[in-house]
């Protein structure tokens, strides 16, 4: 099928190259000249794995192209999505004015029949609108079809998310673009969820919501597991094993972060707000979410008391495992937080070193992960990458000033920690 990414962000990128993989035709748009060109001499924008060698293979075979123009990927399509950015306002709701100019602009290229699908993460009600605003801007008045089709993707784990979904959901506001749709889709074999588009819209808030809950009910349960002895894995063990409940997102840490969940949680709540519910489960996930690292920085200042001149070595910058995104890293938040006491910081990610650079001046990036804890007063971990589980360290021990670590992640179990020598401190253990 002939299908056109208006947006080649991250969302838009990984789309549409795996439409390409299964055999689609598709154009991607972006208004950035630098990156279409960036895109068009083999260059890739971000790191996602498999990302590049996917683009590489689907350029080549002639079935993924790179345009500046809106109007020639209108034109060579039949569906037409928009993956465009809907960052947050200052006051936590959604900005829609990419969305909005996009559908003006697909308006104004329509000369037969499109789906345009809404691919980005927008409030309920937002399909409505891109449909009244195509209808009022298409000078020729020709037939179209609005369809919201959330993402569902992992940074990290976007084109395996992508290629092998646990389901597409399609929300319509008439059967009319269904059946195409399922064609679009047949080559993933995953259960489609056909819905109406508000039920669409409202699916992928509640569920970025929902994992944002379940993490940050583990971690409020880590302060009751802290004040009572118990320990916070073992309880995840537990009440993980019942499959209504389920393992996974029930690991404790510093806090989650990354581009989807602060901003979806925020601006689901105000979403909430304007439909007329005040939603105060939320507005709780989010209270415990700042809580875990006020509770992590605390931890870090009653053992090192005065961090002022204090050598302090960070693993991990990234939001999480698997992706270069600092992009409201609780990492990042962390090595601010220590550099405005006065700490020294020595840092190393596997991936996002080069974009915390700009986040964090004055900090010594490490190439070397074991050599992070060198003539350090404390070790800290704040990022779930699974290598640093293979730290040396026994030699972090050996030469770091005071053997001081600060498990973020648990990464580490705490009685070999301290049987090693280390005094060391995690979340909920
Ligand atoms: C998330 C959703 O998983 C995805 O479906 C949606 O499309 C976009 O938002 P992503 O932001 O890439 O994806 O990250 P995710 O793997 O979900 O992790 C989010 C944050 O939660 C990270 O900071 C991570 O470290 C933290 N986290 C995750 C925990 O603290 N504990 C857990 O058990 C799981």
């Amino acid at each position: 099928m002939k299908i056109s990414l208006i947006g080649t962000g991250y969302v838009g990128l990984v789309t549409g190259t795996c439409f390409a993989e299964v055999g689609h035709d598709v154009i991607c748009v972006d208004c950035d000249a630098a990156k279409v060109e960036l895109l068009r001499n083999g260059g890739v924008p971000i790191y996602e794995p498999g990302l590049e060698e996917l683009i590489q293979k689907n350029v080549a075979a002639g079935r993924l192209s790179f345009t500046t123009s809106t109007k020639e990927g209108v034109e060579k399509s039949d569906i037409v999505f928009i993956a465009v950015p809907t960052p947050p306002l200052p006051d936590g709701s959604v900005d829609l004015s990419y969305m909005e100019g996009v559908a003006r602009d697909i308006a104004g290229a329509m000369t037969q029949y499109k789906i345009v699908v809404d691919k980005s993460t927008v409030p309920v009600k937002t399909g409505e609108k891109v449909a009244e605003t195509i209808r009022r801007y298409c000078k020729s008045k020709v037939e179209f079809d609005v369809v919201s089709n959330p993402e569902f993707l992992r940074e990290g784990f976007a084109v395996e998310d992508f290629l092998k979904p646990d389901r597409i959901v399609i929300g319509v506001l008439s059967q009319r673009p269904v059946a195409a749709m399922r064609e679009l889709y047949a080559p993933f074999h995953a259960p489609v969820i056909v819905t109406d588009i508000n039920s669409a819209e409202l699916i992928k808030h509640a569920s970025n919501s929902f994992l944002a809950l379940k993490i940050s009910y583990i971690n409020a349960l880590s302060i009751l597991c802290e004040s009572s002895g118990a320990n916070v894995q073992e309880v995840a063990n537990g009440i993980g094993m019942d499959p209504r409940i389920g393992r996974r997102f029930l690991d404790a840490s510093l806090g989650f972060g990354g581009s989807c969940f602060p901003k979806d949680l925020s601006a689901f709540i105000k979403i909430a707000e304007q439909l007329g519910y005040d939603f105060a489960l939320l507005r709780e996930v989010q209270r415990i979410n700042t809580h875990q690292m006020d509770r992590f920085f605390k931890k870090i200042v009653e053992t090192l008391w005065v961090l002022k001149q204090k050598k302090i070595g960070v693993l991990g910058l990234a939001f999480k495992q698997n992706t270069d995104d600092v992009r409201m890293s609780p990492a990042i938040d962390l090595c601010q937080r220590l550099q405005k006491e006065g700490a020294l910081l020595r840092v190393h990610d596997p991936k996002a070193m080069e974009k915390a650079r700009a986040l964090l001046p004055d900090v010594t990036c490490v190439p070397d992960m074991n050599a992070v804890a060198d003539g350090c007063d404390a070790l800290v971990i704040a990022t779930e990458w699974p290598q640093f589980k293979k730290l040396d360290v026994e030699r972090a021990r050996r030469m770091m000033t005071h053997p001081i670590l600060f498990d973020g992640r648990n990464l580490f179990d705490p009685e070999e920690m301290e049987n090693l020598g280390f005094i060391y401190k995690s979340i909920g253990r």
